[in-house]
């Protein structure tokens, strides 16, 4: 034990040694859960899902903030009818930092905005990425952080998966969109070579849970048989009118209409993920520790 203690310590000492002048501090655990919601294919409802389950977490007495990594297409802060000054664009140029562009809503979480139309993100260089998630850590006296990532695969949507507590992946029972959240199952189970990411399905647009059983059903066998990656079923959520109607409003369907069945459906999502971490250990030190990873063996120390 100790010895594996020893082992760490020199790997961060190394790794500070020969990280880049700028490149992130190692810093102590801290509380701030990072829980990522990826799919495959796009307009599944990520951004429905990452807002209203801020909201929710907000409800139980946790301070939120949801961060719009979509840098493409940025949609958080659409959804919730605010034009920020600031966005992801001017951390990105280094102009502002993520404190100086979070801003509070009037639902009593904060959002970081992301930059439509920037589509560099999706090609930053490793240093310009690294700097970009050490600037998430003054973000960390948050105690949940969601962070509503794009569709699909780019080395910043792995790299923000593999260094969240919990990565939830977002399907509807459609075949493609299925077949597409399978495909970013794989590559993150090719890519990170590890058996419990803390991946988690939801099911949207569900008719009932019926349905939703059976595709989580599928997809966590198909998982566990030929990728050897364990998938926890986190819940559904029905496809429900509602969820339009409110995102026509630009207002969260939980504000909206607390009671219509997507918004029991998303209650239900979040008292269960209250309940239990999957990872040990949590919050941005963990978070940083497991991104600038120096290989696979030194990683499983970590
Ligand atoms: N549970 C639901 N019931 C009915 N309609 C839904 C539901 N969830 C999402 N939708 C519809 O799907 C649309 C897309 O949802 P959302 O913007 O959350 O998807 P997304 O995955 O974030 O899309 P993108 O990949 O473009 O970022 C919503 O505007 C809404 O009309
Ligand atoms: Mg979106």
């Amino acid at each position: 034990m100790e010895d594996q203690a020893e082992k760490l310590r020199e790997i961060m000492k190394r790794k500070k040694e020969t990280s880049p002048k700028n490149a992130p501090p190692v810093k102590p655990v801290d509380k701030a859960r990072i829980i990522t919601v990826t799919s495959g294919k796009g307009g599944v409802g990520k951004t429905n899902l990452s807002v209203n389950m801020a909201l929710a977490f907000a409800r139980l007495g946790k301070k939120v903030v949801v961060m719009d990594a979509d840098l493409g297409l940025a949609n958080v802060n659409v959804m919730l009818n605010m034009i920020p000054k600031y966005n992801l664009y001017h951390v990105i140029k280094k102009q502002k930092t993520i404190r100086e562009i979070l801003v509070e809503t009037e639902y009593g979480i904060s959002i970081v905005a992301g930059a439509s139309g920037f589509s560099q993100i999706a090609n930053m260089g490793e240093t310009d990425r690294r700097d970009f998630i050490a600037e998430l850590d003054t973000l960390s006296n948050a105690d949940i952080i969601i962070i509503d990532t794009s569709a699909g695969v780019s080395s910043n949507v792995l790299d923000f998966i593999a260094a969240a507590d919990d990565a939830v992946i977002i399907t509807t029972p459609e075949p493609t969109a299925i077949t597409d959240a399978y495909g970013i199952i794989k590559i993150i189970a090719t890519e990170y070579d590890s058996v419990n990411m803390g991946l988690k399905l939801v099911v949207n647009r569900a008719k009932g849970a019926a349905q939703a059983k059976s595709v989580a059903d599928r997809m966590i066998n198909i998982a566990g048989q030929f990728l050897n990656l364990k998938l926890d079923y986190l819940g559904f959520i029905y496809d429900d009118v509602s969820v339009p109607h409110a995102v026509l409003r630009q207002k969260p369907f939980l504000v909206v209409d607390p009671k219509c069945k997507a918004s029991i459906c998303v209650q239900h999502i979040v008292e269960r993920m209250a309940r239990n971490k999957t990872r040990e250990s949590s919050g941005f030190g963990a978070m940083l520790r497991r991104l600038f990873k120096p290989s696979q063996n030194e990683m499983n120390l970590v």
